[in-house]
């Protein structure tokens, strides 16, 4: 079922929950792939009802950033998420969200602001207030559908992180599952923004996924020292790469790390092609 009105989601999953149903959530700005599709197959494995929304939110894009070329696919959409058994998708307008204001939204829009020791670093570096507008609409969303659990992809670790925090600080009822990153044969992580990339701009693009395969390797053989570790990633990359970085952190608190252990979260982002792109993985 196909909805774009908050009241309208509301009333049918009240009618859940007075059945005693649970209710799975999955967030997600559309263009679906089978990284989207693996969030939803556990949900619909794990609750009796699934509910996917699917909104490009304006207040997480920064300026200059790719809101308006951002790939909109809804009906291919709504009929993967129909095939995966999920019962409503739910597609709001940007003026449903956010009202007539939706433009002046930082002067009258109510935000949730993660903390600065989690936002500053890695993505939150160079896209400013992106988590914010994240964790606000995220926030709208668990208070429209009131999920018991919501799913979220590890692609997004810092994302995820965050998310979780929220959660916690804000006692906000509902379970988050993090799911595994999926990616193609190739190495590369399934991403919306690959539509972007030419061919060449794919096999350029296997350097994230090596570069952190290599990283792991080098830590299981026993190197543990960051500095030493960081060093391995320069033979992969070369003019058609710009790193923006390469950190290794904490991966529950984001603490940056100089000895790496099995706790530790490599994460990359680099553009290829002029796209950015983002990888992690869990040494
Ligand atoms: P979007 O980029 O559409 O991603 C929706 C969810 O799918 C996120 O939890 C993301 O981590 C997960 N995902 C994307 N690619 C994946 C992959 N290759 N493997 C596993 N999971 C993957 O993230 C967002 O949207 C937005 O910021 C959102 C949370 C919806 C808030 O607007």
């Amino acid at each position: 079922m196909l909805l774009h009105k908050i009241n309208e989601v509301r009333t049918q999953v009240k009618e859940w929950k007075k059945q005693g149903l649970t209710v799975g959530l999955v967030p997600t700005m559309g263009a679906l792939h089978n990284g989207h599709l693996s969030l939803i197959k556990k949900a619909v494995e794990k609750c009796d009802r699934v509910v996917v929304s699917v909104f490009v939110n304006p207040i997480q894009f920064c300026p200059g950033e790719d809101l308006d070329k951002y790939p909109r696919t809804l009906e291919a959409d709504n009929k993967m998420c129909e095939d995966a058994g999920v019962s409503i998708v739910f597609a709001p307008t940007p003026t449903e969200m956010y009202g007539q204001n939706q433009m002046r939204t930082n002067d009258f829009l109510t935000y949730v602001i993660p903390p600065f020791f989690y936002v500053n670093k890695l993505c939150g570096k160079s896209r400013v207030g992106h988590f914010d507008g994240v964790c606000t609409v995220v926030n709208k969303l668990f208070n429209i559908v009131n999920p018991d659990y919501a799913f979220f992809g590890e692609k997004d670790a810092q994302q995820l992180i965050i998310i979780q925090k929220m959660v916690q600080d804000l006692n906000i009822d509902v379970e988050i599952i993090p799911c595994p990153i999926v990616r193609e044969e190739s190495g590369l992580a399934l991403s919306s923004r690959n539509k972007y990339l030419s061919d060449d701009d794919k096999i350029q693009a296997l350097a994230l996924s090596k570069i952190l395969n290599n990283i792991k390797n080098c830590y299981d053989k026993g190197i543990t020292d960051v500095k030493a570790l960081k060093e391995t990633a320069f033979q992969f990359l070369n003019e058609h790469h710009e790193l923006e970085y390469l950190e290794f952190c904490d991966s529950e608190t984001l603490e940056e790390k100089q000895t790496a252990d099995s706790k530790t979260r490599v994460f990359i982002a680099c553009k290829v092609g002029g796209v950015r792109l983002i990888d992690n993985i869990l040494l």
